[in-house]
């Protein structure tokens, strides 16, 4: 159908809920961050992982009072077939050289987590002072591998949601709220 919200059978995180704890988790990273990085450092490097993580990124950038500098990476979580493979392909790279740098990935969601730790893993071998994780969903029932996620915005269950980012087929991702897509939209 052509409205947006036909298609979807429960709001599960508001605009407003992502907004408050948006806020929250920069309060925390300033504080870190402010202990972690001396006065004459680079600032801290936000890596957006595309495409999902957009929304993300570009409301915490906003919400934190801090230098901090942007890049992104695009990965593909698809290998011989299932996305749980944990087979990950790197299809855009960073610009930035990270060796010493403190990083913070910043993820949309942690579904089996096989994305993201190898991620971090891929970035910490590229001599980046710190590696730390900020994820706005996780699913625990869902999880594959434990990621050690610093700074989390909601656990949520293993349903189909989408929006804030997370699509479903490409579309949804500028829904506004995070909302558990309508069965008859994927069966
Ligand atoms: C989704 C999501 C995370 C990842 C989480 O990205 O945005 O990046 O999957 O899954 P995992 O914990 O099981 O690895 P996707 O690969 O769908 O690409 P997208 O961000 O472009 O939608
Ligand atoms: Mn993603
Ligand atoms: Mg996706």
């Amino acid at each position: 159908s052509s409205h947006i919200s036909d298609d979807l059978a429960a709001i599960l995180v508001t605009e407003e809920q992502l907004a408050s704890k948006t806020a929250e988790l920069a309060r925390q990273i300033e504080a870190d961050y402010a202990d972690a990085v001396e006065p004459d450092a680079k600032p801290p490097l936000l890596v957006g992982v595309l495409k999902g993580a957009v929304m993300v990124m570009a409301d915490l950038a906003r919400e934190l009072r801090i230098h901090v500098e942007m890049d992104w990476m695009a990965v593909s979580s698809y290998g011989a077939g299932t996305k749980s493979s944990g087979v990950v392909r790197i299809l855009k790279d960073l610009d930035s050289d990270l060796h010493g740098r403190h990083v913070l990935i910043v993820e949309d969601i942690i579904d089996s987590g096989l994305t993201l730790s190898w991620l971090r893993e891929n970035l910490e071998a590229r001599g980046a002072a710190s590696v730390e994780i900020c994820a706005m969903l996780r699913k625990p029932d869902a999880a594959k591998v434990e990621v050690d996620v610093k700074y989390i915005g909601f656990d949520i269950p293993n349903d189909f949601v989408v929006g804030y980012g997370l699509d479903f087929a490409e579309r949804y991702r500028n829904l506004k709220d995070v909302a558990v897509l309508a069965k008859h939209i994927y069966e």
